[in-house]
């Protein structure tokens, strides 16, 4: 019998493209950090006509995301255990991906980490080649300094807009939104996220 972990967690093989991991056509989504899962357990239930792939590094975080995830209610989920960083255009089809998001990337506050942060110009042109134009990237962080460095990041690429007056806002309209595992744990020491919302040109 197939288990949870056959039917959601892939690991594909290098060269191998996540596109074809549902059999229908549905738009597909991503999310970068799965984290504890409350996002890909969550959100796509309200979206059963769009996909969704959760990259995630860690293998204990994948098993945080499998406890929350039901066949039943998650058919439009999977999950890949990837480090994602400028090889994300190797793993899907260009001009594929309808929209991305990621909640509380890690900031690597030290500057001799900087190096180590997600959104960077490589990064951003590889995400770029894979995103439909008008899809839409939707960031969260309570890192003041890394929201400050995320926003000077898309400002010097010419693929994306901001889609917000404030490329920061700290209380936009998302109805939607998921508080997260690490949203919630932040908030109760008193930090707030910001949110960034662009659209790939
Ligand atoms: C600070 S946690 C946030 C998790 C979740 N999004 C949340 O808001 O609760 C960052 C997560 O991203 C994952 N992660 C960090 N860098 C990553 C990368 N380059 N590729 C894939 N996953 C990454 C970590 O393993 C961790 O689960």
């Amino acid at each position: 019998m197939l288990s949870d972990r056959d039917f959601f967690v892939v690991e594909p093989s290098e060269g191998e493209l996540l596109n074809s991991l549902f059999e229908d056509e549905h738009p597909l989504y991503l999310e970068i950090g799965s984290g504890k899962g409350e996002f890909i357990s969550r959100y796509p239930i309200s979206h059963p006509d769009w996909n969704f792939i959760g990259l995630e590094m860690s293998e204990k975080r994948i098993r945080n995301c499998l406890k929350k995830l039901s066949v039943e209610l998650n058919p439009n989920v999977r999950l890949a255990r990837k480090f994602v960083d400028a090889g994300i255009s190797q793993l899907f089809r260009p001009s594929s991906i309808s929209g991305v998001f990621i909640q509380h990337p890690d900031p690597w506050p030290k500057r001799k980490h900087h190096r180590r942060r997600l959104f960077r110009q490589d990064f951003l042109n590889s995400l770029a080649q894979i995103l439909i134009p008008g899809a839409q990237v939707q960031i969260s962080t309570d890192h003041n300094e890394y929201a400050s460095w995320i926003v000077e990041e898309f400002l010097q690429n010419p693929h994306y807009t901001s889609m917000q007056d404030d490329p920061i806002q700290l209380h936009p309209n998302l109805d939607e939104h998921i508080v997260t595992w690490f949203e919630e744990e932040q908030r109760r020491l008193g930090y707030h996220p910001h949110f960034m919302l662009y659209e790939r040109i």
